[in-house]
């Protein structure tokens, strides 16, 4: 093998990432592969934008078909995106024996079954490392460094987006709006950017980490997925005061017989290390039984990062087809048959620690009235704080408990918010915190 030719399909900010890379480090990555990797065609629908990249004549084109067929191209890298075409010009190349590098979270999350199902029956790899996490190795991490551990545990950031969103806010006081125009600005928002919002795009990933840890397929519609919007500087704030930051977190957790999946905003205490993750970084702290705690932190998103882990799928790739082998690492870590159904497990049925923040107006036994709600159903409080003066009349409280069942949680907020002496909704936000309790 002379070289090995590599065909793209998307030239937007990733696919650029991936061309400069393999303009500018074509040598050192020949050094390390043993032949040149070449990029022979690169499918677009604006062909003319100068993109800062020295594609020889005829390399471009706007036919996405013709490189999928084309018997010359033996990597395909999608760097389209989305759910639209993406997933049959995968297929397509599948089909054609060509192993595939994709970054596409979204696809793999919903149609992952029947992607890996063609890479399997085709007999070729299929690698994403940078659907998740950008740069950070996180899915050779799963799949390879940790596979001699039962994972206990994730906890992840894993949306830039709504990391940069909180940073702002907590340490520059900009408004929500503000913050999300300047990420948007800044090229790390999705397209439609409620997807990282309302932590879609972060369930995706969650999707797909679950999936490799347990060997279980997941269904994205069983993860519980609650965004940002909620939060309000005020509760980043008491947040702060109490020594806890709020994260958008994906949690995922092997309960034995099932195991949780959830995003949700979470306080974590200043002493995790994911609570110093700030801006558009993202990181990742696994739990195994035998490692124990690791974490691993970089960029989320953005053109290099990105660009960086589909180099590094591809020259695995690249590597495989050197040796004649394919298929050696399992696409979702575990043999595929021994691939399992693990129920997730409901938000209702998750125990953890919570803060409450209410409104309640300034009278006698008020407290007394709220706390016996709890009492009723099975919370204890940890501690009560009457925080600042007066707002329209009323005051705010923050509670936190101990370790309670989320439906008892629930139960109990509905009630409360029924109280007369209770002006506005009471806001509930989740507490990671195990050396805390009890
Ligand atoms: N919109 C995503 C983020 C991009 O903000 O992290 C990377 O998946």
């Amino acid at each position: 093998m002379k070289a090995i030719n590599i065909g793209m399909l998307g030239a937007g900010t990733v696919g650029t990432g991936v061309a400069k890379i393999l303009f500018e480090n074509k040598e050192i990555i020949r050094q390390r592969v043993g032949v040149e990797l070449n990029l022979r065609r690169v499918a677009d629908i604006d062909i003319e934008r100068d993109r800062g990249v020295p594609f020889e004549d005829g390399v471009l084109t706007t036919d996405a078909q013709s490189v999928v067929a084309d018997p010359e191209i033996d990597i395909v890298l999608e760097m389209i995106g989305g759910d639209t075409i993406a997933k049959e010009l995968i297929l397509q190349a599948l089909e054609n024996g060509k192993p595939v590098v994709t970054a596409n979270k979204a696809l793999l999350a919903v149609h992952g079954t029947t992607i890996f199902k063609a890479a399997a029956r085709n007999g070729v790899d299929l690698a994403f490392e940078a659907s998740v996490g950008g740069c950070m190795p996180i899915i050779k991490t799963l799949r390879e460094s940790l596979v001699g551990n039962r994972i206990k545990s994730m906890a992840g950031i894993l949306n830039g987006t709504c990391n940069y969103i909180f940073t702002k806010i907590t340490e520059q006081g900009i408004a929500f709006k503000d913050a999300l125009s300047d990420a948007k600005e800044k090229g790390y928002a999705e397209a439609d950017p409620t997807l990282d919002i309302e932590g879609i795009d972060t369930a995706h990933k969650l999707a797909i980490l679950t999936s490799l840890a347990y060997g279980t397929e997941v269904n994205l519609n069983d993860i519980y997925i609650e965004g940002i919007s909620s939060i309000t500087p005020l509760d980043i704030e008491y947040a702060a005061q109490f020594g806890y930051k709020i994260k958008l977190l994906a949690i995922s957790k092997d309960l034995g017989h099932s195991v949780e999946a959830r995003v949700h905003p979470t306080m974590i205490p200043f002493k995790n290390p994911l609570s110093n993750v700030s801006g558009t970084l993202n990181a990742i702290t696994v739990s195994g039984d035998a490692v124990g705690d690791i974490m691993l932190y970089g960029h989320g998103a953005g053109m290099m990062p990105t660009a960086s882990a589909v180099i590094g799928d591809t020259v695995d790739i690249a590597r495989n087809l050197i040796c004649g082998s394919a298929g050696r690492i399992p696409l979702l870590s575990y043999q595929e048959d021994e691939i399992r159904n693990i129920p997730v497990l409901s938000i209702d049925e998750i125990e953890t620690q919570y803060y409450f923040r209410l409104f309640v107006l300034d009278r006698p036994k008020v407290l007394s009235m709220i706390s016996g709600v709890l009492g009723d159903h099975l919370i204890s409080i940890k501690s009560v704080h009457q925080k600042g003066r007066k707002i329209d009349g009323s005051v705010p409280i923050v509670m936190m408990t101990h370790t309670a069942k989320e439906s008892n949680v629930k139960k109990a907020v509905s009630e409360i918010d029924q109280l007369d002496v209770v002006s506005d909704k009471t806001v509930l936000i989740r507490i990671e915190d195990e050396n805390e309790e009890e």
